[in-house]
């Protein structure tokens, strides 16, 4: 046990996928693993372990922002063997070309958070998914002829900004979209000598103040899953 996870040694697989709502994890588990069990709750922050065609994957809850992601992302690497996390989240779409139910893998994790000051490093950090993760997830989405979009996110510490237009700088620079755990969960990933990939579907957009409903998001989220579910 670890002091926010209260699963034993091995109860984790070495993949685990991570939605940020554990009520999501917890759908995931009833929906798409066989033989799934819960191995934590602490906190309400359900984790699970089933199979998925003959082979053993956990999902579970990372909660949201950089905080949340960074303690349990840390907490799976380093306590539970777990090799590979693939965050499933939702986005904010930056740029116009990047529509809402979009599906787009997070190459690079932009941030405005101060995670990376921990490393004392003499220069700033590029947090970036493990390129075999994403190559992987691109062959998928292609062989399922599932269209998706690979580019940088911003990876923010803030949702509610009292600068709302603080989004068009990192637009300019081309940033596709934001989130709020990414670059956690990179870092992470980097410091342990883990992987990690971020897929990502755009559930609304800075440019045109489009949202999507839950029902519209239920197709995308099918496909974000079925990539994720393969890549394990
Ligand atoms: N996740 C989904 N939409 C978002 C947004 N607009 N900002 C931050 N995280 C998000």
């Amino acid at each position: 046990m670890t002091v926010h996870i209260g699963a034993q040694t091995g109860d984790f697989a070495k993949t685990v996928l991570m939605p940020g709502d554990p009520l999501r994890a917890k759908f995931i588990a009833e929906r798409y693993l066989a033989n799934a069990s819960k191995v934590t709750e602490v906190r309400g922050m359900m984790g699970y372990t089933g199979t998925y065609k003959g082979k053993k994957i956990s999902v579970m809850g990372s909660g949201m922002g950089m905080p949340s992601m960074g303690i349990y992302s840390y907490e799976l690497y380093t306590e539970y063997d777990v090799d590979n996390i693939i965050r499933i989240g939702s986005c904010g779409s930056f740029q116009e070309d990047v529509k809402v139910r979009d599906i787009v893998f997070a190459m690079g994790a932009c941030t405005n958070s101060n995670f990376a000051s921990q490393y004392g490093l003499p220069g700033t950090f590029s947090p970036i998914a493990d390129y075999g993760l994403l190559s992987r997830s691109v062959e998928i989405a292609n062989t399922k002829n599932i269209p998706i979009k690979v580019g940088n996110a911003l990876s923010s510490d803030i949702f509610y900004d009292d600068n709302p237009k603080a989004w068009e700088k990192w637009s300019k620079m081309g940033v596709m979209v934001v989130e709020m755990e990414a670059a956690a969960l990179y870092m992470n990933a980097a410091r342990l000598n883990k992987n990690a990939l971020a897929i990502l579907t755009v559930s609304d957009s800075l440019v045109t103040g489009e949202l999507t409903t839950a029902q519209e998001r239920e197709k995308t989220f099918t496909d974000m899953m079925e990539i994720a579910l393969e890549l394990a």
